[in-house]
């Protein structure tokens, strides 16, 4: 267990909002222009909400936070596979997008603009299921935000959150073996490994998202912290998923590093 993460570059929380804010608007002008697949790119659809919706397990009567839902896309499976949601999340032009969705598909879910750090948004034991896809890993006060979830979620509830893949982000010959470069010289790429910062550091980060041109935050951490978050909590692990494509899809699709290393990683718990 690592005893303590040295960290760097924190303290700017305030600017990865305004950063999120704007790349929200670019999110969400793609989306709507549709060049995005509303669901995501094929990473999300093919590795992240299969898993999502297998440790989250029956959603049919049960009370559920999207924790920093975007635009609500995922929200609204959700609803749809007989929950009843909240969506809440930091950026307003995202949850503005949230209610329109919300009234062009008529769904019943409850949006609001709401930063996770903020303690008491709502009151203990108020959710079934908490999900946080794609998000912790945006936010720099992690162990506040765990901590509020913790307490929202009743006895026996269920946590899942996913995140870029810590180990394999920060990786240079994976960021390399994104660039459209071919498919051969990727795989050549992908046999070597390289890390851009010492492993045990939390480091924040600024970098294109791939929707935007500007940049957008990220929290660095290692597995151990993340695996940490539940284990200091006592919550009994459910599930611990590092997803790849299978190799036809993966060079089909152009995602071959997706076959080598694990973009994301998956963490279910179950609250004692
Ligand atoms: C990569 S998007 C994922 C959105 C959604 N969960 C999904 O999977 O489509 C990350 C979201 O986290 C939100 N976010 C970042 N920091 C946050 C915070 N401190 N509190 C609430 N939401 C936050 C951003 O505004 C953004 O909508």
């Amino acid at each position: 267990m690592i005893k303590s993460l040295i960290r760097m570059g924190l303290g700017e929380s305030k600017r990865d909002k305004i950063l999120w804010e704007q790349a929200a608007k670019d999110f969400i002008a793609l989306v709507q222009s549709g060049e995005q697949h509303e669901d995501g790119d094929l990473l999300r659809r093919k590795l992240l909400i299969p898993y999502a919706l297998k440790y989250l397990g029956n959603l049919k009567g049960k009370r559920m936070l999207d924790a920093g839902c975007g635009d609500g896309v995922f929200t609204e499976m959700f609803e749809k596979s007989g929950a009843s949601l909240v969506g809440i999340d930091a950026s307003l032009t995202m949850i503005e997008a949230a209610k329109e969705r919300k009234v062009k598909n008529k769904l019943k879910s409850d949006f609001s603009v709401c930063e996770l750090e903020e303690p008491n948004l709502f009151p203990k034991e108020s959710f079934d299921l908490i999900l946080a896809n794609m998000v912790l890993h945006e936010i720099e006060e992690v162990d506040q935000v765990f901590e509020n979830l913790h307490s929202y979620l009743k006895p026996g509830g269920r946590m899942i959150f996913s995140i870029l893949h810590p180990a394999f982000d920060m990786n240079t010959s994976q960021r390399l073996a994104r660039s459209r470069i071919s498919s051969e010289s990727k795989k050549q790429i992908m046999m070597k490994y390289e890390l851009s910062a010492p492993y045990n550091y939390e480091v924040r980060y600024e970098r294109q998202a791939g929707f935007t041109e500007g940049l957008v935050a990220y929290y660095f951490r290692p597995v151990s912290k993340y695996v940490n978050l539940f284990l200091t909590r006592n919550y009994k692990l459910i599930g611990f998923t590092e997803p790849t494509l299978d190799y036809d899809t993966a060079v089909k699709n152009d995602e071959v590093a997706a076959y080598y290393l694990p973009r994301f990683l998956i963490l279910g718990g179950e609250k004692q």
